[in-house]
């Protein structure tokens, strides 16, 4: 019996019991691998035979190897694509690419250069389709950071998340996981360089509690957790006067005596040494930046088990 596909869009698309699921499976994962060969699959093969297709419209490393290894790991495997190298490069139109991929494979996971062609592809698949990053959110990221920060901290409903530097596609899948999740957020950025209001607006009427600030000292007074991304993202053509607008948010060590003692430090990667954020930080004892990285194959087996049917 075909049931119908459950895309993996964007955080706000689930609500709070939803994301709470998708995490204790993540974590419950985690715990049952801990020791074994990495390229050994599950005893229970949970996705025995499943194919995942990844289509790359822009580079990748973490996004790539974790959703591999995941599916690997889960009895599945897995098509890596680049973009250019389909007939997409060559005009081909999104919707005639994911009816045709949806004949072959059970999932596809893209990471787009427009969120448009996400959606677009998420409405014309007749299977799951995973966002692995747009212009606009990379809610996969979050949801890594999100066990992250519970592993470290306890329950993030209890924790102070604050961001600090460019409001990115990392930053507004925060916004989301704040509405849904009713942790508070504080974002510090440039006023020239400030969040979307259509998403801030949606935010506020969703009760989150989020704070807005242009003073990245206000933002981590207190806060247990210090968020930050690269100050060029790959969806910037132009990279203008934003290493200027952003130099009063790198996150250093004055910045950091701001947080809570024992407050962490969170970096997507990749990360850029000097500019976003300093080597004595990002390399000193507060960062948890390769547990993070860890953890997106973790979360990424809980979101194909979230799409593909899996114990929810
Ligand atoms: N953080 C992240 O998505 O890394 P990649 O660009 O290497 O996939
Ligand atoms: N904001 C960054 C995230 C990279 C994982 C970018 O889009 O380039």
């Amino acid at each position: 019996m075909s049931r119908p596909s459950k895309h993996f869009l964007d955080i706000k698309d689930l609500d709070g019991e939803g994301l709470r699921g998708l995490l204790a499976t993540s974590r419950a994962m985690k715990t049952k691998r801990a020791g074994r060969p990495r390229g050994e699959a599950d005893g229970e093969r949970l996705l025995d035979g499943r194919l995942l297709a990844m289509i790359f419209e822009k580079p990748s490393t973490r996004t790539r190897v974790s959703f591999d290894v995941a599916m690997r790991q889960l009895g599945g495997s897995t098509l890596i694509l680049a973009a250019e190298d389909m007939q997409l490069g060559r005009g081909e139109t999104i919707s005639d690419t994911a009816k045709v991929l949806s004949r072959y494979v059970d999932a596809i996971m893209i990471r787009a250069n427009s969120h448009r062609n996400l959606t677009e592809l998420a409405e014309h698949a007749t299977v799951p389709v995973i966002n692995g990053l747009t212009d606009l959110s990379h809610p996969c990221q979050v949801m890594a950071d999100l066990l992250t920060v519970e592993e470290k901290k306890g329950p993030i409903e209890a924790q102070t998340v604050a961001w600090t530097g460019d409001v990115s596609n990392v930053a507004n899948s925060w916004i989301h996981a704040a509405a849904r999740l009713g942790f508070e957020l504080r974002l510090a950025f440039p006023e020239e360089l400030a969040p979307d209001p259509k998403l801030v607006s949606w935010a506020r009427e969703c009760n989150a509690r989020i704070h807005l600030t242009h003073d990245a000292q206000e933002a981590v007074s207190g806060a247990d957790c210090v968020v930050t991304d690269t100050w060029v993202s790959m969806s910037v053509d132009e990279p203008g006067s934003r290493h200027n607008l952003l130099k009063p948010y790198q996150v250093n060590e004055a910045l950091m005596a701001r947080a809570k003692g024992d407050a962490i430090f969170l970096h997507c990667l990749p990360a850029h040494r000097g500019e976003e954020v300093t080597a004595e930080v990002i390399d000193g004892p507060r960062s948890v930046i390769f547990d993070e990285a860890e953890n997106r194959l973790h979360i990424q087996k809980g979101i194909l088990a979230w799409c593909l049917g899996g114990p929810m």
